[in-house]
Parts: C-alpha cells; sequence; structure tokens
C-alpha cells in the first residue's frame, strides 16, 4: 500500500498480516531503513492519542519526525490543504499523517502514479478511521483469537463516528457480527445494513465486544447539546455499573476515548478488569508501526532484511 486512506480495500489477509507485525513490533521487532525519512503529523482536528502514538511509532521505526502545529501554520493565512501537503513533500517530507474534518480529503492528494507523499489517514471527517479500527481489531484478536461468530455492540453516537463506520465494515467483513444501540436519530441509513438497532439492556446481555462510542458534542449542532442531558443519557444509554453486571464474563468492554466518564460509560468502569480501554492505546503504537511499515515497504524505503520478513 503506497497511501493508507480507508480500510475498505483491505482483504483478511492483509488485517492478519497488520495485526501479526503489530505482535512482532510488541514483542520488540525493529525495521532498518534504507536512507533517513521525514514524517510529518499534520492535525487538523484535536487528537491526543492518534497524533502521539503515530509520532511515538515514527520514531520507534527510526524516522526523523517534521513538526507541523495547524494553529501557526500557513493554512490560517488561507493555503489549502493541497498545496500544504505539496509544500512539505518539496521540503522533503516522505510521509503525512493526516487528520481533517472532510470526509475523503484525501483523494485530492493522491496522484494516480502515487508521485504524492505516503498519505496515511488519522481521520476524515465521519468517514475513516483506519489506524483506530485496526487497533480495536488487534485488540479483539488479542483476546479471543479469531473474529469469526463474535458478536460486538457498537453503541453511542454512530451518525458522527468514524471508528462506528470503519469498525462495522471491517468486523463485518472479518465475520463478525454487529449490532447498535443508542438514540434512534444517530443510528441512520448507512448503518442498517450491518446489523439490527436494540436496547442497551438487551444488546448488553448478547455482546462478546461491548464497544462504546464518545458523544461528538462539538459535531453536534446547538441546539442538540443544550438539551443534552449527561444523567439521561447515561441511564438510558450508557454502560452504568448495573447494565456491566449483566456482560458475559468474558466480554470485553472498549471505547476509542477521549471517554466522557458517567455518559457512555461509568467512570469506574473505565478500568475495572473487563476494560481494554487502555490496552487498546498501547496497541495504537504497534498498530500504527504496522501501518507506517506497510507503506515504507510499498515505497522501497526498507532495507532489504526488514522487506523479506513482510508477508
Ligand atoms: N481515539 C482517538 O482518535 O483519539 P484522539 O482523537 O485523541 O486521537
Amino acid at each position: 500500500k503506497q497511501n493508507f486512506t480507508t480500510i475498505e480495500d483491505l482483504t483478511e489477509t492483509d488485517v492478519l498480516s497488520i495485526i501479526h507485525r503489530a505482535q512482532a513490533f510488541k514483542n520488540g521487532e525493529t525495521v532498518e531503513l534504507r536512507r533517513p525519512v521525514y514524517a510529518i503529523n499534520m492535525f487538523f482536528e484535536n487528537s491526543t492519542r492518534t497524533h502521539t502514538s503515530f509520532e511515538m511509532a515514527e520514531r520507534r521505526l527510526g524516522l526523523q519526525v517534521l513538526s507541523f502545529e495547524a494553529q501557526t501554520s500557513s493554512i490560517k493565512k488561507g493555503e489549502s490543504l493541497y498545496d500544504t501537503v505539496k509544500t512539505v513533500q518539496s521540503i522533503g517530507a516522505d510521509i503525512a499523517v493526516i487528520r481533517h474534518p472532510q470526509a475523503n480529503y484525501y483523494d485530492q492528494l493522491i496522484q494516480p502514479d502515487n508521485s504524492n507523499i505516503a498519505i496515511l489517514n488519522g481521520g476524515d471527517g465521519a468517514g475513516q478511521h483506519p489506524s483506530q479500527c485496526l487497533l480495536d481489531v488487534m485488540t479483539i484478536f488479542e483476546e479471543f483469537g479469531h473474529f469469526d461468530g463474535l458478536k460486538v455492540g457498537i453503541v453511542g453516537d454512530l451518525e458522527h463516528s468514524r471508528v462506528a463506520r470503519s469498525n462495522m465494515m471491517l468486523l463485518t467483513k472479518l465475520g463478525a457480527k454487529v449490532a447498535f444501540s443508542g438514540p434512534d436519530a444517530w443510528y441512520t441509513k448507512d448503518f442498517e445494513a450491518y446489523g439490527p438497532h436494540m436496547s442497551m439492556d438487551e444488546l448488553v446481555q448478547e455482546v462478546d465486544v461491548m464497544m462504546l462510542l464518545r458523544v461528538q458534542h462539538e459535531r453536534l449542532t446547538n441546539e442538540s447539546n443544550e438539551s443534552f442531558s449527561k444523567e439521561a443519557y447515561h441511564e438510558k444509554y450508557g454502560l452504568t455499573m448495573a447494565r456491566a453486571e449483566k456482560l458475559q464474563n468474558h466480554a470485553i468492554i472498549m471505547h476509542p476515548a477521549p471517554v466522557n466518564r458517567d455518559v457512555e460509560i461509568a467512570s469506574d468502569l473505565v478500568e475495572c478488569p473487563q476494560s481494554r480501554i487502555f490496552q487498546q492505546m498501547s496497541n495504537g503504537v504497534y498498530t500504527r508501526m504496522a501501518m507506517l511499515e506497510t507503506v515504507l515497504a510499498a515505497r522501497h524505503l526498507l532495507a532489504p532484511r526488514a522487506t523479506a520478513t513482510i508477508t
């Protein structure tokens, strides 16, 4: 893969290969580069996990990391995304990790002959979040060793969630069964084809994986935010302490974070034994190393010894 923008074109073999490489990195594997490689992380929406873990992944692979701050960049003078990315490529960056509010922003950046700087998508509007999705499937695989027939409940702000879209597509492709819960209005048409909508009380008893989503207040209208009640949401759609009692013993709790404590999930459950929330974050570094390695290999930037290990 010369660029890594979506999970839609990944086969089951691709996904398993990324998980295995991520596990190898977790066990201390390193790579060698053919020459100095420069990465730049361009985040036009806020981020803690994706930004810092991509940077950690780049540094662990031996890449040089250029600094970039959207707030102080010439984007603020009106420079377009296209010209900004072209500029950093001209300066010598090899890889750009980009998060941008516009869905499919990367379409304009990728040239048919891949002469563009390598693009890794750190999240595009309500489109895709490939690195989050892959760290999620790695975490599920570590737990269960397979995907076939696993029931995954995805709950909450579906409409605005690129995590939900990426996960429902990839998990279904891998053989898992997906079901949804949360406010009816957020269960939009694109979700219907992937799984049913159920009450939280029904869903909680059936799932192997309970995947909660953050309520994305920054994407809600002022009117919706004004009428939003944290307590009412938690009672109706949240993983409360009482509902957590009904989870199967082997079920795990996931959340891409940041977490609205006591809204999507009771605060005391965030670090409970069934929670894998912080394991997801750790796995994010290794998954992103594996994604970067895929792009480095496709662009012949890995030394032969390392390239030979990739399936
Ligand atoms: N899960 C996730 O994408 O977190 P950040 O927004 O902090 O990167």
